[in-house]
């Protein structure tokens, strides 16, 4: 009993002590003048597209798509690729943090929200009167928006912090930001964050921006949100030749090169591919992997039977958001290969014209992401 209470304290003073040095070595930048003139500055991710110089590196903006591809345009304009990536003082995100106040429990404490001229930060009520910069926010936000600040830190260089508190679409709630583990706090600053480093950081921004590098506290290069030119490349020489003749020569898509394959390693270069999973979970298949459509979607049968006629678009047009698709449609694209008689493949002799996303892609709702993901590796399921 005495002995568990020695070993209790002592090791309460080395957290004590790693805290105090962790502290000590680590410095957010934005907190520096001239960081917050850079983050000041700029007010909406718009300016900070409009700064970079166009066509620098082939990349044209989708404004110029706009000009001839105009559907495929004002369809991408309502998902979520378009929305998913932001700066923390945009009207849209400040209006879901500002002035609002979030427990998220010991050890960590009361986060209080303020929108100031510095931009958005977040203050812990009763603890040290640090408030912390808050950066961007990553997620369109029909579901979730998840805040990131860059700092400097001694001996890493620059980390990313991912901030503790999301907000959630569902009851307009903030709450605990998915995947952080309640442990407690090894530095002042992971009070307020999760750290990142290295390539997890870059891959933050990878998968939420066109382009993107995090390099000395700021992201240099960026075009925010997953744009055209994200899944088809910089579209500058493409845009020249489509002005100079009718028929311009194939693009992207177009090219001979584009098969089901490709598209699989373009959607799952973010979606995740079976490479972004351990074995043993690819072996053990949990509920949660449903989260990673390519994955179940390339052990489907549908899919290996098919040779190759089986990828993303066959049930989703990549430029439409899945909020404006109906069942009916969805069940449209099943009975294209499993209608009795009419196609070479086996139907369902449970029913044939309903339910199927029902009963073979169920729905596996995940509340700590406020959402759920169909799990897309397509089968009968022993329930039924
Ligand atoms: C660069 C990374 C990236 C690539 C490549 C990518 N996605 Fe996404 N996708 C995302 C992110 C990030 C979100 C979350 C968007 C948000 O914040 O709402 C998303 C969301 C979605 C959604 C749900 C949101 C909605 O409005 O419908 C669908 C469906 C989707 N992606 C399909 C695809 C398909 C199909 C492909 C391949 C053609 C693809 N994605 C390629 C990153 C990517
Ligand atoms: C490998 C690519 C990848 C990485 C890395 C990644 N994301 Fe995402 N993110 C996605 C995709 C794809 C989605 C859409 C559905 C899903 O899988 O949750 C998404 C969805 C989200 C959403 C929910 C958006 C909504 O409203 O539906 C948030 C918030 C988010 N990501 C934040 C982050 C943050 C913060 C990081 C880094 C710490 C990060 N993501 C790293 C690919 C990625
Ligand atoms: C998430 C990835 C993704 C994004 C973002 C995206 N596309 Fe596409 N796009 C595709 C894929 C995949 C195909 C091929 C679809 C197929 O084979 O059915 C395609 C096909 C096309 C086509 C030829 C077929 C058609 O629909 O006319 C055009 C033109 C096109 N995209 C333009 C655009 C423009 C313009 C934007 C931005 C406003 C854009 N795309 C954004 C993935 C994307
Ligand atoms: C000046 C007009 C023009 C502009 C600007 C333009 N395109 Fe195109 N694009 C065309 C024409 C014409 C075609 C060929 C006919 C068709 O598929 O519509 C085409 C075809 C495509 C295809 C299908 C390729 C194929 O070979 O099947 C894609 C993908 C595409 N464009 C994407 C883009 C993207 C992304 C942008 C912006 C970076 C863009 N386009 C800007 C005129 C244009
Ligand atoms: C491109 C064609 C194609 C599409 C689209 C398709 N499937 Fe399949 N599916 C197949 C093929 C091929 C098989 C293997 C059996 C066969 O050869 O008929 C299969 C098998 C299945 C099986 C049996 C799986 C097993 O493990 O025994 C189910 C269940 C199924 N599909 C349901 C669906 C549902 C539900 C949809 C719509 C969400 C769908 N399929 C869309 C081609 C397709
Ligand atoms: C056989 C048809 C089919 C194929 C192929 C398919 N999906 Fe889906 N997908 C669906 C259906 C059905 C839904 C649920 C739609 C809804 O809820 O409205 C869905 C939902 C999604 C969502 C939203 C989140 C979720 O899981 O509910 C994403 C993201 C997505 N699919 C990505 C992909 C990607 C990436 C691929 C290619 C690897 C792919 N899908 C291939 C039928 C398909
Ligand atoms: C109420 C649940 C339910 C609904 C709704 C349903 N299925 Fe099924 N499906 C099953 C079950 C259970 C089996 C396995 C039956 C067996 O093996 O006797 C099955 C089997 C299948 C098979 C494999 C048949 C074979 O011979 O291997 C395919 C393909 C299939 N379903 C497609 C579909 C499609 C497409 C739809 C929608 C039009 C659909 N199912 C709707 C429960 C359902």
């Amino acid at each position: 009993m005495k002995r568990g209470f020695v070993v209790l304290l002592l090791l309460v003073v080395i957290a004590l002590q790693v805290l105090r040095n962790e502290f000590l070595r680590t410095e957010l930048v934005a907190q520096e003048p001239k960081g917050a003139v850079e983050t000041a500055a700029v007010s909406s991710v718009a300016d900070v597209n409009a700064q970079t110089p166009q066509g620098r590196d082939g990349y044209v903006g989708r404004e110029v798509c706009r000009e001839c591809h105009v559907e495929n345009y004002d369809l991408h304009r309502m998902h979520g690729h378009a929305h998913t990536f932001a700066l923390a003082s945009d009207e849209k995100v400040v209006s879901k943090f500002d002035g609002r106040v979030f427990d998220y429990g010991e050890p960590y404490g009361q986060y209080e929200y303020e929108q100031g001229e510095d931009g958005l930060s977040v203050r812990i009520s009763g603890g040290s009167n640090d408030s912390f910069p808050l950066q961007y926010a990553l997620g369109s936000g029909d579901h979730a928006i998840t805040l990131l600040s860059l700092a400097k830190d001694a001996e890493k260089g620059t980390v990313a912090y991912e901030h503790r508190g999301s907000w959630f679409s569902d009851r307009d709630r903030l709450g605990r930001t998915p995947g952080q583990p309640l442990k407690l706090p090894e530095s002042e600053w992971q009070r307020f964050g999760m750290k990142h480093v290295d390539n997890v950081m870059q891959k933050c921004i990878y998968c939420h921006t066109t382009t993107g590098t995090v390099v000395d506290q700021t992201i240099v290069d960026l075009k925010a949100n997953v744009n055209c030119e994200k899944c088809h490349g910089p579209g500058e020489e493409h845009v020249r030749q489509a002005r100079a003749m009718k028929e311009p020569p194939p693009f992207s898509v177009g090219s001979s090169k584009w098969d089901s394959e490709s598209e699989i390693q373009l959607c799952g270069d973010c979606h995740r591919l079976p490479e972004a999973i351990t074995l043993k979970e690819l072996r053990e298949y949990p509920d949660k992997l449903a989260r990673f459509q390519p994955v179940g979607l390339l052990r489907s049968q549908c899919f290996i039977e098919s040779e190759g006629a089986l990828r993303c678009t066959t049930c989703h047009n990549p430029h439409q958001t899945i909020s404006d698709m109906s069942e009916t449609e969805h069940i449209a694209n099943c009975i294209e290969c499993h209608q009795p008689e009419k196609s070479a493949h086996v139907s369902c002799p449970v029913s044939t014209t309903e339910g199927c996303i029902q009963c073979h892609m169920p729905k596996y709702d995940f509340e700590s992401l406020g959402t759920g993901f169909h799990d897309h590796w397509i089968r009968v399921h022993p329930e039924g």
